[in-house]
């Protein structure tokens, strides 16, 4: 099987790439990770892509505030295509995916959700767990489909949510949790180990 080609978007502090980048390091993930895009200019996900010299750029998604549409998605399935990506790895981005981009990459774009789907999706989803009182919180990897955080559940982890715990102090707790799932997922997906039956990803 030829090594999985992963293209990186993100908006933010790029932790989640850092544990795919550091899983290949380690050789516990057969992959490469080819481009990283982020849709904010001085986010540190570039700053962490360029550490490791992985080709980078910010991509211009205006005038769309909270999606990936028209010229600036065309763009950015070229980027991935002319970086022979075959896998699109959403780390913390916060724009949602068009079907443009779907089309282009069936079933081969991920994400991360800091819940246990389909309890709280969107933002802050720590936040929206600790203010509903949960007892236990965690992430969820899934495949991205056209709705928001409701695409076939690839793998899920779990942990407690404390009686002193701060939105801060869960959220660290859940990305603990999130840097072993997102290498663990692609990892599976790379072996072929991932069959996906309607809502239900069988693993092989
Ligand atoms: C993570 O909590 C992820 O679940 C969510 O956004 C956050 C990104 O963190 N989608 P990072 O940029 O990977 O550090």
């Amino acid at each position: 099987m030829s090594k999985m080609r992963i293209g990186v978007l993100g908006s933010g502090s790029g932790s989640n790439m850092q544990s795919v980048v550091d899983a290949i390091a380690a050789k516990s993930l057969d992959a490469e990770v080819t481009l990283v895009l982020s849709d904010v200019a001085d986010a540190k996900i570039l700053d962490r892509a360029r550490r490791h010299g992985i080709p980078c750029q910010w991509l211009d998604c205006a005038p769309f505030k909270t999606k990936l549409d028209g010229e600036a998605e065309l763009r950015c399935i070229e980027l991935l295509k002319a970086a022979k990506v075959d896998t699109v790895v959403l780390a913390g981005f916060m724009r949602i995916v068009k079907p443009g981009m779907l089309k282009a990459f069936p079933f081969r774009v991920l994400n991360i959700h800091p819940a246990l789907l389909p309890a709280f999706p969107g933002v802050a989803a720590w936040k929206q767990a600790l203010d509903y009182g949960a007892k236990v919180a965690g992430c969820t990897v899934h495949f991205v489909d056209e709705g928001t955080d409701t695409g076939p559940i690839i793998l899920q982890k779990c942990v407690p949510v404390l009686d002193n715990d701060t939105p801060e102090s869960l959220h660290a707790r859940i990305q603990v949790q999130e840097h072993l799932a997102y290498p663990e997922a692609l990892r599976l997906l790379s072996e072929g180990k991932l069959a996906v039956e309607g809502r239900r990803v069988r693993i092989r």
